[in-house]
């Protein structure tokens, strides 16, 4: 059985987006709850600035009140040396820095151009060197919603130059559900055969938004080319403010779900999985998208509606 490795992103990918501030001790709970159910990592908050995404501006006591349960990486995403600063603080087990591979993208929600970025977080990387695991998340790996198509080159060309300063793994993100299934299957071919080839220690994970309907399938897609870490989020919550059209993750517990029915190691509790989820309403105050916690797991059966005979239910003409 293939073990797959997941990534909780709900409290910083999903709750980033969304208009009302969840408290302290409700994000807190959360990943409490999380720690319970089997992930391999959770993405806890964001070490940015409190202006660009007021929602994760109580990041540092959220990493701070959280219990940490052994086994389970607790990450955060950061986008410049400040944060980074404030991560090495918080003790986080990991660094999650963050640039797009478009340079429309790249300006909105970091500010600056994309050569201003790779040399800033070659900074971060270089100053945290030997003391915390890095990974970078590529946003817009798939396609821009301001720029369009992203050349294959470019993403493979920007992951092997992070590869080369040591960062152990690379994340290629599909911020505005933007990637198709025929194009995931060649962008895991390409690193394959490429980087994963050349350092096989590598860390490549898939992040998929649903934006368009095509997340569970470019999910099968990355499994079938061998691919086995994932981020996803609760419900399918998510989202980037500075992405235009961006909607929600892939809702994990459906994917989960879905490579659990597969045959797949997720080493995860569906059911307490299941059972956080159907909070998730409560905690954002409106409908999720996540399915299999209002439909139930597959192997949840229902009794058979009482049957009727042809005479009985037969109506006066
Ligand atoms: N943590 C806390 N505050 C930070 C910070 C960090 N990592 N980086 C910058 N700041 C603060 C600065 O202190 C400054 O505050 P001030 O106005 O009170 O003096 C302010 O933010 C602006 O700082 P500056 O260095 O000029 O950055 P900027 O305005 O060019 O913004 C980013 C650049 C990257 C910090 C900002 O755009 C950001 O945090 N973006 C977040 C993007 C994001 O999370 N997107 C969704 C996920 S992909
Ligand atoms: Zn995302």
């Amino acid at each position: 059985m293939t073990r797959i490795y997941f990534n909780e992103v709900a409290t910083r990918d999903g709750f980033q987006i969304e208009p009302e501030f969840i408290p302290t001790d409700t994000k807190v709970a959360l990943v409490d709850a999380l720690s319970e159910c089997g992930y391999a990592k959770i993405e806890v908050t964001s070490f940015v600035s409190p202006k660009a995404i007021p929602m994760l501006r109580d990041a540092d006591e959220v990493m701070g009140r959280i219990r940490r349960l052994p086994g389970v990486e607790y990450t955060v995403l950061v986008p410049n040396l400040r944060g980074a600063e404030r991560a090495l603080e918080a003790r986080a087990d990991e660094l999650n820095l963050v640039m797009s591979v478009s340079e429309a993208h790249n300006l909105a929600n970091l500010r600056m151009p994309m050569a201003d970025s790779f040399a800033a977080l070659s900074d971060v990387i270089r100053h945290v060197a030997g003391r915390t695991p890095v990974n970078v998340s590529l946003s817009c790996s798939f396609g821009c919603p301001m720029q369009g198509d992203v050349a294959l080159a470019d993403v493979l060309n920007l992951a092997g130059r992070f590869a080369d300063l040591g960062v152990r793994g690379i994340t290629l993100c599909d911020t505005t559900g933007m990637a198709h299934p025929a194009q995931v299957g060649r962008m895991v071919d390409a690193f394959q055969r490429g980087l994963l080839q050349a350092q096989p220690t590598m860390q490549l994970t898939l992040h998929f938004h649903n934006t368009r309907g095509m997340g569970l399938a470019n999910v099968l897609a990355a499994v079938q080319g061998g691919i086995i870490r994932f981020d996803g989020s609760l419900g399918g919550l998510g989202g980037c403010p500075y992405a235009p059209g961006a909607s929600g993750n892939i809702s994990s517990e459906d994917a989960i779900h879905m490579l659990d029915a597969m045959g797949f190691d997720t080493a995860m509790d569906l059911d307490k999985l299941l059972a956080v989820a159907r909070q998730m309403p409560h905690i954002v105050g409106h409908d999720v998208p996540g399915q299999v916690a209002k439909a139930g797991r597959i192997t949840q059966l229902h009794p058979a509606p009482t049957l009727q005979t042809r005479q009985d239910s037969a109506q006066p003409a």
